[in-house]
């Protein structure tokens, strides 16, 4: 009940960000005791809010921290549904395995994991994901699509299809998606899809949509190494971004996206997709576990696979692999 609470009152003081809402007024729309707000107003100063009391007037926000966190991520979820749900830690080995459990205990299609840092982050192919406290965007969200098993991949692409939508409307900046799922601006990696699914014969218990985005890391927080191939929203934006708002623009355009797909097939997915491609009519190499094929990547199917013209003319259908451009 004292979090339900503490997120309405949340919610009232950014309503009116900038001026003051009275003790009288909270108090009678949250139907608490003044003292039950002055406990919440300690506690949301205590997680980094700025708010000035001043007795006769109420209470006023001042500034708002860079957080993640269920209330503060509801800010900006929208009328949709994606997001109604927020699951939030501090600190997780991975929110993959968390989601995983909640999809497995019945939690809705649309509910989110979030955490501030990861210790065990997991990417594609089985590689480390750096998510470090305080600077990028580590999510995991639960769909429950009534697709076949062979159409997963789909997914995959209107994720990225989406997040780059998200990433143009809060930056201006054009993100291209280099196949499957990798999020670039100006050429470097700014974000990365994993899709993990549970199913059983050939129906999908649930997807796990794990979404790691590089938002307000500094050149000096990546490695010599990773900073030639890495980079994040400020970086090439030129100033911070608010997390939980970066978050609040793509459940919004995953959620849209998602329903159209769900309606209307892959279709229009494609097209948004290779509209968007980075690795698309160039020559490309794609490396496996089971050796690499270099070749012109033609395009895509309808289910998602990627397709490769080796110099022998022969096309290849690519299903997982590292591409280099
Ligand atoms: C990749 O490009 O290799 C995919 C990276 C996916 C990282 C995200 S962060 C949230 C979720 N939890 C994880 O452990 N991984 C995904």
């Amino acid at each position: 009940m004292g979090a339900i609470m503490k997120e309405a009152l949340l919610h009232m003081l950014t309503e009116n960000e900038g001026q003051f809402v009275s003790g009288q007024e909270i108090s009678n729309k949250l139907n608490c005791s003044r003292t039950a707000i002055w406990k919440h107003i300690s506690e949301l100063r205590n997680n980094g809010y700025s708010i000035e009391a001043v007795q006769k007037r109420g209470y006023r926000l001042i500034t708002s921290p860079d957080l993640v966190t269920a209330e503060e991520v509801s800010l900006y979820t929208g009328k949709g549904s994606f997001g109604k749900k927020i699951v939030y830690q501090p600190s997780v080995k991975s929110t993959q395995e968390i989601a995983y459990s909640l999809a497995r205990d019945g939690a809705p299609e649309g509910s989110i994991v979030l955490a501030d840092e990861q210790t065990g982050g997991r990417g594609r192919l089985g590689r480390a994901w750096q998510s470090p406290a305080g600077t990028g965007i580590w999510m995991s969200l639960i769909l429950r699509p009534e697709i076949p098993l062979q159409k997963a991949p789909q997914l995959t692409l209107l994720i990225a299809v989406a997040a780059s939508k998200a990433i143009e409307k809060v930056t201006g900046l054009e993100a291209a998606i280099k196949w499957p799922n990798d999020l670039l601006i100006n050429g470097k990696k700014t974000a990365g899809i994993l899709t993990e699914l549970q199913a059983e014969a050939d129906s999908i218990h649930s997807v796990i949509v794990g979404i790691g985005m590089n938002v307000n890391q500094e050149s000096k927080h990546f490695s010599e190494e990773i900073a030639q191939i890495a980079t994040s929203l400020a970086i090439e934006g030129g100033k911070t971004y608010k997390r939980a708002e970066v978050i609040g623009y793509l459940l919004q355009e995953i959620e849209s996206l998602y329903h159209q797909y769900l309606q209307n097939g892959f279709g229009v997915i494609k097209l948004l997709w290779e509209a968007r491609a980075f690795s698309l009519g160039k020559r490309i190499t794609a490396r496996s576990v089971t050796g690499s094929i270099t070749g012109y990547a033609k395009g895509i199917t309808d289910e998602g696979v990627l397709l490769l013209e080796d110099d022998t003319g022969r096309v290849h259908s690519i299903y997982s692999a590292d591409i280099e451009i």
